[in-house]
């Protein structure tokens, strides 16, 4: 089943740009040039409010999709970890959506958040992998990802799943408030339909990847740093890292390294930057020259401008081809992941099926 791969998760790193384009598939129509979502009983306009909620690598879609949505369709979004969700008595009103995103449909703290919101009375809708899950039975609007079945622990193919369709939803909802033209929307989505070919030249790294990997599997400690969409993407680094490989690992916001995380760094500590060329790079190349200024081993994730503008000093830069900001997560995702994937090979774990970690979390 795992075909020439070692390892599902390979099988499935490799798979991204195909199941990502049948993903797409059922949310873009380019004759139209418009993104679609599946009919549904409400009118996104109506609602003034979203509320995202999840678990782990779910959890980090939920905070890409808040920047998305706030940024293009000037919707406020809040995002909860699911755990947290149900006990802090959030506040809930008519004219909010809530969102819940999960791979299996069926982790228990998702699910009974969204249980808590129907009996609330709020209108649900969920980007669900498993069609015939719990939770794809209960929200009223299912917005599904195919991303097939999804075999190893570590969740993959299913996260930049995930994101197409919240790219999706993002414009959609963009339209219905009347904050996209259809020339914008014409621009989204011809750059939706390039991602799996950009994702293709992303997985075409997978060499050099497996090269640095033995300098990050020496590590006690990594750090991951990003800005923006970034950010989450390195909390996703950490996790993946952290998950397969038990490396220690972090992410956070470049801007925080100077209340606190700073202090870390020293040469035993490699620094994953995740920082495509743009409005906020150099913000972030500065935090990272102020790591490297103190001895951080520094791997730059950029496209070939950010590499020529930063990329001196570093140990190894991964080069990612240029891409729109929407798609930009779906690429960076797949440098991150087999980074991951080949540090936890280099140290010999068990990758589809890591210490204490189960695919499906059905108890709190
Ligand atoms: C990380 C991972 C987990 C899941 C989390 C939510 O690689 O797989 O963090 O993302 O348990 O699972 P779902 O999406 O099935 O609700």
């Amino acid at each position: 089943e795992k075909g020439n791969h070692a390892h599902f998760m390979q099988k499935e790193i490799f798979e991204q740009p195909i199941v990502v384009a049948q993903t797409l598939q059922s949310y873009l129509r380019p004759l139209e040039e418009q993104v679609a979502l599946p009919d549904m009983a409400f009118d996104l306009a109506g609602f003034d409010r979203i509320s995202i909620v999840a678990c782990g690598t779910s959890s980090y879609v939920a905070m890409i999709g808040k920047y998305w949505i706030e940024q293009f369709a000037r919707v406020p979004v809040e995002v909860d970890v699911a755990s947290e969700f149900r006990y802090r008595d959030p506040v809930l009103t008519e004219n909010q959506l809530a969102l819940f995103i999960s791979q299996s449909g069926e982790t228990a703290d998702t699910l009974a958040a969204l249980k808590h919101c129907k009996r609330a009375g709020v209108k649900t809708a969920g980007i669900i992998n498993v069609p015939t899950s719990s939770m794809a039975r209960e929200v009223d609007l299912l917005l599904s990802t195919h991303a097939g079945p999804e075999i190893g622990v570590a969740s993959t193919k299913a996260f930049t799943c995930q994101l197409a369709v919240m790219a999706a939803f993002a414009t959609n909802l963009a339209r219905a408030k009347g904050k996209l033209s259809p020339e914008e929307e014409r621009e989204i989505v011809r750059h939706l339909s390039e991602a799996p070919e950009a994702m293709n030249a992303a997985l075409g790294h997978d060499e050099d990847i497996a090269g640095m990997a033995g300098t990050i599997a020496e590590a006690r400690d990594v750090l991951y740093l990003g800005r923006g969409i970034d950010y989450p993407m390195a909390l996703e680094g950490a996790l993946k890292l952290k998950e397969i490989s038990y490396i220690h690992a972090e992410g956070y916001a470049s801007g925080e390294m100077k209340h606190g995380p700073i202090a870390l760094i020293d040469d035993a500590v490699p620094l994953i930057v995740i920082a495509p060329s743009g409005p906020l790079f150099e913000k972030t190349v500065s935090n990272m020259q102020e790591a490297q200024a103190r001895g951080a081993k520094v791997v730059l994730i950029s496209d070939a401008e950010g590499i020529g503008r930063a990329g001196q000093g570093t140990i190894a830069t991964i080069e990612m081809p240029k891409v729109h900001p929407l798609i930009a997560p779906l690429v960076y995702a797949i440098p991150v992941q087999l980074l991951a994937y080949h540090v936890a090979v280099a140290k010999g774990t068990d990758v589809d099926q890591p210490r204490n970690l189960a695919k499906s979390v059905t108890v709190e």
